[in-house]
């Protein structure tokens, strides 16, 4: 039996689409709000709050596919720990964790998936590092700039996406090109670590690009510093903390933390991953 975390979410929806595609009947659909889930497989109740229904969701489990969790970083940390704490030691799981990983990152997120790749070593684990996702980038940064309209500090109407990218690029990746290759990993019962990237590091000349085509509205990208960057989305009112993992992860997109490509998309799903172009289109 396959348990999902995040069931009611982009990615943990999307993995168990691919897995009734391929067939698999023996999968348990993991939410705080299963009463939020579409008709589908067996559903239960996991909250990482309530470590109680975790250990209750997890029973009779071979393989857990652990969509990660979101929020401040010791918020995200701490679900983690919960997460591994209630599932049984022989339970197989796929996590998704980043491929900014490295101790030296300052990457605001990176400290909580190194603690929880750590968490996992002594169990089967695959650990499904993944870039920045297309959709996320999209919608929180193209989206508005499409419509004209300003979000997250970026002066969108006069048509620029202005952000502290540099030039090393950042391998954007489709989140159902994830959702596809995390399906592979748990039915493959895939061990160690895998790069879930784009095909492509793609600079924000590229990106713009890319949305300027797909729009069919002239989209410039603007070099902003970090300072610039931090101000904009202070001035929009943003928490302290998402200021700083937004900021952070520019730094590591400047810094060639999220340029690997292309990763083990083809290679565990036998699909090359969609370019940023082709996502835009669809
Ligand atoms: N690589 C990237 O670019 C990127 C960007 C953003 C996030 N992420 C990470 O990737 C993960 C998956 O992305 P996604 O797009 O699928 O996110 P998503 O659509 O926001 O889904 C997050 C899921 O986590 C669940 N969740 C949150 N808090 C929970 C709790 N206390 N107990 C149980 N479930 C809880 C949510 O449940 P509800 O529906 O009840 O809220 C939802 O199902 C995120 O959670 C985050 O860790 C990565």
């Amino acid at each position: 039996m396959i348990g999902i975390t995040g069931a009611t979410g982009g990615i943990g929806s999307a993995v168990i689409r691919h897995l009734l595609a391929a067939g698999r009947d023996d999968l348990l659909a993991l939410a705080r709000r299963p009463e939020a889930l579409p008709p589908g497989p067996t559903a239960r109740r996991a909250d990482y709050d309530e470590p109680a229904s975790l250990t209750e969701a997890f029973r009779g489990l071979d393989t857990l596919v652990m969509v990660s969790s979101d929020g401040t970083a010791e918020t995200m940390a701490r679900h983690h720990r919960n997460i591994i704490a209630a599932c049984p030691p022989d339970v197989h799981i796929v996590y998704t964790s980043i491929i900014d990983i490295a101790p030296d990152s300052r990457f605001y997120y990176a400290p909580g998936h190194r603690e929880t790749e750590a968490l996992l070593a002594d169990r089967p684990h695959c650990l499904a590092r993944t870039s920045v996702f297309a959709d996320f980038f999209t919608a929180t940064w193209l989206g508005s700039a499409a419509n004209g309209t300003a979000s997250n500090g970026i002066a969108t109407d006069t048509g620029e996406l202005a952000l502290p990218l540099g030039d090393a690029g950042t391998s954007l990746v489709a989140r159902e090109d994830v959702a596809r290759a995390l399906a592979a990993a748990a039915t493959a019962r895939i061990e160690g670590a895998v790069d879930l990237t784009g095909p492509e590091a793609l600079t924000g000349d590229q990106i713009a690009a890319a949305a300027t085509a797909a729009h069919g509205k002239p989209l410039r990208y603007k070099p902003i510093d970090d300072a610039d960057y931090r101000e904009r989305l202070a001035a929009d009112g943003g928490p302290e903390w998402l200021i700083e993992a937004y900021a952070s992860m520019f730094r590591s997109v400047r810094e060639a933390r999220f340029a690997a490509a292309p990763g083990d998309v083809e290679r565990l799903t036998g699909t090359p991953p969609t370019t940023f172009a082709e996502y835009l289109r669809r």
